[in-house]
C-alpha cells in the first residue's frame, strides 16, 4: 500500500493508490475519452457481476445512487418510505430530495439494523417502500423486511452504501431487494479515489429507465431524443477505471477486515464495553467496527493522547436532525436514541499492520484497569 499520510498516527481510513491505478489515470488522461467510454461499461458489467445482481448503473454519489433509486421506481411526491434514523443523513436526504415524506423507524439493540416490527407498525396507505441500510456493513434482516414488503406491496431499496460484499444468507447485499444503492466515497470498502456511487437493479426495464435519467432521460446511442426528466448524474472515466481496479482488491480488504474485527471482539470481551454482534445468517464486511461504552468521551480522549483516532457514526439520530423535524413529529426511537451517546467506532481498515492492531486492543485494554 502507499500513501499513507503519516507512521504514528492510527487514523480511520487510509487511502489507496498504486501504480496501476496511477498509470491507468494517465493513459485515459491521454486517450482522450472522459465520459461514457469503455471504463464504466466494464465496471458496470463487473460491479452487478460481484454483487450477483443483473445489472448496475454506474453514479457519482451515493447520494445520487440512491435518489436515481427512489426516482427510477417512480417514487415522488405523496408517498412515505420507511427508513431508519440510525444512518448517514443521505438515507432520509435522498427521500426529501425527490418530494417524498421519510418514516423513521427505529432499530434491533444488537445489530444495529432497522427492526422488521417496526417497519410492520409504520405501514399505511401511503407508504410506496422502505430502505433498510446495511449499517456498518452488517446486513438487515431481508427475509423478514422482503416478506412486509411483499405483503404490503412495497418496494425494498437496499441502502448498500457501507456493505460491499456483505452477505444476507449467502447472497450478497445489492441482489436481495429491488434495487440498492451503494457509495464508493473515498473511506467506503472500496473507493474510486473521489465520489462516486451505483445502483444494482433487478428489472432490466428499471435498469434502462435508470441509465436514462443519468443521462438527461435519453436511453444509449440516441443524442437529442429525451424520454424521462433526466439529470446528469454520470461518472468520469478516471474514476470509473480506479474502481474496477479496486473491485479486484475488495475481497482481500473485506476479509482483512473481518480477521481485524474477529480480532478485537476477542481481545475486547471486557466488562463496559459492546462489542459488535455478528448475527449467525449475516457475513459482515465491517465498514465500521462499532463498540458501545457509557464513558465514551474519556475512552476517546485516552486514545486521542495514543494516537489512534476514532469517529462516531452517528451522534445525532436522523429524526433528531433540525432539517428533519417536519418529518418526526417527536417521535421517539428507544433504541435508536439510546445508543447514540455510546457508540464508537475504532480503526478496522485493511492496512492495520499486526502491531497497530494490538496496539489498540491494548490502549483500551489499559483504559479499564
Ligand atoms: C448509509 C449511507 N447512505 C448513503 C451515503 C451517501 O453516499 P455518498 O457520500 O457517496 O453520497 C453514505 C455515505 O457516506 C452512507 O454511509
Amino acid at each position: 500500500m502507499t500513501g499513507r499520510k503519516t507512521m504514528n498516527k492510527i487514523n480511520m481510513a487510509e487511502m489507496y493508490s498504486d501504480d496501476e491505478i496511477k498509470n491507468k489515470t494517465v493513459s485515459i488522461l491521454d486517450s482522450g475519452r472522459y465520459i461514457k467510454g469503455e471504463e464504466n461499461q466494464k465496471f458496470e458489467e463487473e460491479f452487478a457481476r460481484f454483487c450477483g445482481s443483473n445489472s448496475a448503473v454506474i453514479v457519482n454519489s451515493g447520494t445520487n445512487a440512491l435518489i436515481l433509486a427512489l426516482k427510477s421506481l417512480g417514487i415522488g411526491p405523496g408517498d412515505e418510505i420507511i427508513v431508519p434514523s440510525h444512518t448517514f443523513i443521505a438515507t432520509a436526504n435522498a427521500v426529501l430530495f425527490i418530494g417524498a415524506k421519510p418514516v423513521f423507524a427505529d432499530i434491533n439493540p444488537e445489530n444495529y439494523t432497522i427492526s422488521p416490527d417496526d417497519i410492520r407498525s409504520k405501514v399505511n396507505k401511503a407508504t410506496k417502500a422502505v430502505i433498510p441500510v446495511h449499517i456498518y456493513g452488517h446486513p438487515c434482516d431481508m427475509d423478514e423486511i422482503c416478506e412486509i414488503a411483499e405483503e404490503k406491496d412495497l418496494c425494498v431499496i437496499e441502502d448498500a452504501c457501507q456493505s460491499h460484499g456483505a452477505e444476507y444468507k449467502g447472497r450478497k447485499t445489492g441482489s436481495i431487494g429491488d434495487i440498492a444503492a451503494f457509495s464508493f466515497f473515498p473511506s467506503k470498502n472500496m473507493t474510486v479515489s473521489g465520489d462516486g456511487g451505483a445502483i444494482t437493479v433487478r428489472d432490466p426495464e428499471v435498469a434502462e429507465i435508470a441509465a436514462a435519467i443519468r443521462d438527461q432521460g435519453r436511453r444509449d446511442g440516441s443524442k437529442y431524443f429525451h424520454e424521462f426528466p433526466g439529470l446528469n448524474l454520470r461518472l468520469s472515466e478516471i474514476h470509473a477505471a480506479i474502481g474496477r481496479i479496486q473491485l479486484r482488491h475488495l475481497p482481500e480488504w473485506n476479509m482483512k477486515r473481518r480477521e481485524n474485527a474477529a480480532f478485537f471482539s476477542s481481545k475486547l470481551d471486557l466488562d463496559g464495553i459492546v462489542v459488535p454482534k455478528e448475527e449467525s445468517w449475516a457475513k459482515a464486511v465491517y465498514h465500521q467496527y462499532v463498540i458501545r461504552i457509557k464513558d465514551r468521551e474519556g475512552l476517546q480522549k485516552h486514545l486521542s493522547e495514543k494516537g489512534i483516532a476514532t469517529g462516531i457514526h452517528y451522534p445525532i439520530p436522523v429524526h433528531m436532525q433540525p432539517v428533519m423535524a417536519p418529518y418526526a413529529k417527536g417521535e421517539a426511537l428507544q433504541v435508536t436514541e439510546g445508543i447514540a451517546d455510546e457508540i464508537l467506532s475504532i480503526p478496522v481498515h485493511p492496512f492495520l499492520s499486526s502491531a497497530e492492531r494490538e496496539y489498540i486492543a491494548e490502549s483500551i485494554t489499559e483504559y479499564f484497569r
